[in-house]
């Protein structure tokens, strides 16, 4: 089959060369793309948001499967649009990503599925939502509904500063159209976990999960980024809670929305808080994570094609889906400054040393082109490498994950050094998840 991938990152990286290794690709592009896409496809020059320059090069190229990484444009609709052309795409339509699109759309189906999630209020209108605040005690979330670049949320320790959130979004527009309704929710505590299965409307695939790192610092602190580092498998995920999950979380929200009309074909990721009282969704996105692709793309031992192609078919209950156990560790290389300002060009070196433990995903890296050595690298942005490191334990995959780190150069380079360390932050399930859920 003739594949295309849609996206530049990290994750998309991961997708191509996992998609590589199956006897089933025989031609690969990516729309956007990067140096480590260059190196198992052809990068084309179209940006993931261009839908109709991907829909043109897919036809043009008589595409057999489009993959879409980014939420952006899923929920822009590129899927519906390949589908019209009768090119078969790999991700939910415009609707079903709505999932991931609006938060306020995604809480109501969960209410409506009985799916656990915190309590939450929605709120277009300013005053109502002071109202509501004034009334309240103790920390609240203020989430923008639409889609926000990961910066939508604001944890609000008081209800004067979720007012102040309150503000910046219904009234100052800081998020704009995104911001034109807000959720106001419950703070969850607990340990978040990142959950990953294949739907093809009507059924989910066994589950996969991860846990990733937001802040920039080691300790978890500092302000949010994309993503500086994940690991798999989350310490307490067995069998018996990825059935918790299934049930009580994934397949009731597939069914509730099959029945509004919108199936949800591609890969659901639920951000779930495993809390005392059981797993809660914290969200859902419409896509693989990253970096937490970068970890479990490794781990998949089935075919991706054929899982893509049931998903779109929808007869994914014949094409079982199998992951691997191994740990993996990935640990994100960004450039200093990050994720302010910050410098981009810088040589990247080390990368042709082999390692059977490690594998290095690019993201914000391209080829140097010129007429310098043909696979100089340099940087092109914020998040530049994801290093994975595997083996048989976690620690052993974080000491490979590191030992090929110290190998790679660039300029300003800047990376945690705690990804993998389970005595940071809450990754160890400090609750034990209740058996009644
Ligand atoms: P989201 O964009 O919805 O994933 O939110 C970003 C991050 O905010 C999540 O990964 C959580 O760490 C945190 N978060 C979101 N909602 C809640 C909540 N209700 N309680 C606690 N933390 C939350
Ligand atoms: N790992 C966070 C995300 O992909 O949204």
């Amino acid at each position: 089959m003739k594949v295309m991938i849609v996206g530049s990152g990290g994750r998309e990286h991961a997708l191509a060369w996992r998609l590589r290794r199956s006897p089933r690709v025989s031609a690969l592009w990516v729309a956007g793309g990067n140096a480590g896409t260059a190196q198992v496809a052809t990068n084309l020059p179209i940006t993931p948001e261009n839908i109709d320059g991907v829909v043109e090069a897919a036809q043009s190229l008589g595409v057999d499967l489009v993959v879409v990484g980014p939420e952006r444009p899923l929920a822009d609709g590129i899927v519906d649009r390949l589908s019209e052309m009768g090119i078969p795409a790999f991700g939910p339509t415009a609707l079903a990503a709505r999932l991931e699109a609006s938060k306020s759309f995604a809480r109501e189906v969960m209410r409506e599925a009985a799916v656990p999630g915190p309590e939450f209020r929605v709120f277009s209108d300013r005053q109502e939502a002071l109202d509501f605040l004034s009334r309240h005690q103790g920390p609240v979330v203020v989430k923008a509904d639409g889609l926000a670049e990961g910066k939508g949320v604001a944890l609000c320790a008081t209800p004067e500063e979720a007012a102040v959130s309150v503000t910046a979004c219904l009234s100052d527009r800081i998020f704009g159209r995104a911001g034109e309704t807000v959720v106001i929710e419950e703070l969850l505590q607990g340990a978040e976990v990142s959950v990953f299965g294949f739907s093809d409307g009507e059924n989910v695939s066994s589950l996969v999960a991860a846990c990733d790192y937001k802040p920039i610092g080691d300790g978890d602190q500092g302000p949010n980024t994309g993503g500086m580092g994940s690991f798999t498998p989350p310490v307490f995920w067995d069998a018996e809670l990825a059935d918790v999950v299934s049930r009580t979380i994934m397949e009731p929200v597939i069914a509730a929305m099959a029945r509004r009309g919108a199936p949800y074909r591609g890969m659901l990721y639920a951000g779930l808080m495993f809390t005392r009282e059981g797993p809660k969704v914290l969200e859902f996105n419409c896509r693989f994570g990253d970096p937490e692709t970068q970890v479990i793309m490794p781990l998949l031992e089935s075919d991706p094609i054929e899982t893509m192609t049931a998903c779109i078919e929808g007869n994914l209950s014949q094409a079982p889906v199998r992951w691997g156990t191994q740990a993996h560790v990935g640990v994100v290389m960004v450039s200093g400054g990050y994720p302010g300002p910050y410098q981009t060009g810088r040589e990247i070196t080390g990368l042709d040393k082999e390692d059977a433990d490690a594998i290095v995903f690019h993201a914000g890296a391209q080829p140097a082109g010129g007429d310098g050595p043909a696979n100089r690298v340099v940087t092109s942005g914020g998040r530049v490498l994801t290093v994975v490191g595997k083996g048989d334990s976690l620690p052993l995959a974080r000491a490979a994950a590191y030992r090929r780190v110290a190998d790679l150069h660039f300029e300003d380079a800047y990376y945690r050094q705690d990804i993998g360390d389970l005595t940071v932050g809450n990754r160890q399930g400090l609750w034990s998840p209740s058996p009644s859920v």
